[in-house]
Order: C-alpha cells, then structure tokens, then sequence
C-alpha cells in the first residue's frame, strides 16, 4: 500500500445497536465486538501498522447500567488472559492508556501480567484505551507539568507543546494518523483530543461486530487517498 498509516485509533461504536437488531442482550454485541477486536488487531500487524489504539472503555462508561459495566471488565480480563497466545504469535506488544489504577483490580492484574509477556514484542503494538478520556488525559498531563513547575524541575518557560506532550499516558505513541469511528456516527466523544489535532478522520456505516479485515482494508485505502498538508502547503 503506498501510504499506510503508521498509527490507528479506533471508536469501536455500535455494540448494543448490533445486538438490539438481533433481538439480543446488549451484552452479546460486545461479545462479537470482541471477535472484531481479534481479526482486525492480527489484520492490522499484517499489513504493517506501528500502533492500533481502541476506545474499549471510557470515563463515561461508568453510567452504563452497573450489569452492563460488569460485563464489560469481565469480558476485557479474559480477553487480556485468553489473547496471550495470539498476541505472542503475532508479535504484537501490549499496553493500555487511561486512569488504569482506577479500574477493577481483577482486570489490572491481567493487563499487567500480559504486558509484561508481550514487552519484548516487536511487530506492532496494541493499546487499549481503558477506562479514557481525552480531557482527563490532559488534566493528568498538565497536573505532572504543574508539579514538576513546583518542585523546580521545569520553569514556567519550559512549559511547552512538547513538556506537555512528554507527560501524556503514552508519549512514546507514534503521532496519530488515522481515527476511525464505525455505526455512522461523526462524534470524538472524547477520544485523543490531543493526538487528533493532525489525524484525518474516517466514519464507516459498519458496526463494530461486523467491522472485519476487509474493512479496515477499505479504511486503509481512503487514509492513502488523503492530501495532508499539516497546515503548511507541503504534499506528503
Ligand atoms: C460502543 O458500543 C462500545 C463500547 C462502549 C465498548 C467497546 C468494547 C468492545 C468492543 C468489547 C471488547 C473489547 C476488547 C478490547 C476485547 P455501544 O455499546 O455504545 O453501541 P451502541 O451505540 O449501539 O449502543
């Protein structure tokens, strides 16, 4: 592909539609967003991406109804204990960004042991967004910066662009290049405000359960078709 993103972000939207239209629980279209999750993490390596970022859970999911929040932590332990063999196979590193000493024990010890498995890996790597919000990442970043400012390891000068993004949950992320939303809606909803600042956006119809390879492929071929310019008059 002649311009492949090197970083990803997807808003993996349309669960509960999915299932409803099933005449299912809501649970099981996070159940099959999960097998999404699978197919299009291991199709992602494969075609060569640096980083896959998903919005799996977010600061606001917590007022979704108490079985439903439930379901959703017990289904990411076992998928962080159940994946640790693919993510091996494929070479894939993971880690997660988000208010992660706030979320359910049981699911940071999982996260915790298959991020220390899955270190060493180097083909791509896969965050997930876990218990997120963009606005709170920054509140988190700027907190780090006004404590360094108090205990005089930066001064005020030094408060920059890049102090700020050197203190988010994952400075080491390739710059952002893709965001994808799927079940057509056109929101952010708090997602990477930071990082989006540059990424072209792309919204497919698609809900997430159904979301597979080929269409990540689709994603794919629209981002290499984009004419970015970073504000300047530059082609890539
Ligand atoms: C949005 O759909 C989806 C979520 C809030 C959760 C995302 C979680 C998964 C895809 C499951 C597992 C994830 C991993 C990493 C294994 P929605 O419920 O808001 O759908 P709706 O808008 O149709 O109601």
């Amino acid at each position: 592909m002649s311009s492949l993103p090197r970083h990803v972000a997807i808003i993996m939207d349309g669960n509960g539609r999915w299932a409803e239209a099933r005449g299912l629980p809501r649970i099981k279209g996070h159940r099959a967003g999960a097998e999404s999750v699978r197919a299009v993490t291991r199709h992602a390596a494969r075609r060569g991406l640096e980083q896959l970022t998903l919005f799996a859970f977010s600061t606001e999911n917590w007022k979704r109804p108490r079985r439903e929040v439930g379901y959703l932590w017990r289904l990411l332990r076992r998928y962080l204990i159940e994946e640790r063999g693919e993510l091996m196979e494929n070479g894939i590193r993971l880690i997660a960004s988000g208010r992660i000493a706030e979320i359910p024990p049981f699911v940071q010890d999982a996260l915790a042991e298959t991020r220390q498995l899955t270190a060493a890996n180097r083909k791509m790597t896969l965050c997930l967004a876990l218990n997120y919000g963009g606005r709170t990442e920054i509140v988190d970043a700027a907190r780090r910066l006004a404590a360094d400012v108090a205990r005089g390891a930066l001064t005020l000068e030094q408060v920059d662009e890049a102090a700020l993004a050197a203190r988010l949950y994952q400075p080491e992320a390739p710059p952002l290049d893709l965001l994808v939303r799927t079940a057509g809606e056109h929101r952010v909803s708090n997602f990477l405000l930071w990082q989006l600042s540059y990424a072209e956006l792309c919204t497919v119809d698609t809900p997430w359960p159904d979301f597979r390879e080929e269409d990540l492929d689709a994603v794919l071929a629209d981002f290499a078709t984009r004419e970015r310019r970073f504000g300047g008059l530059v082609r890539k």
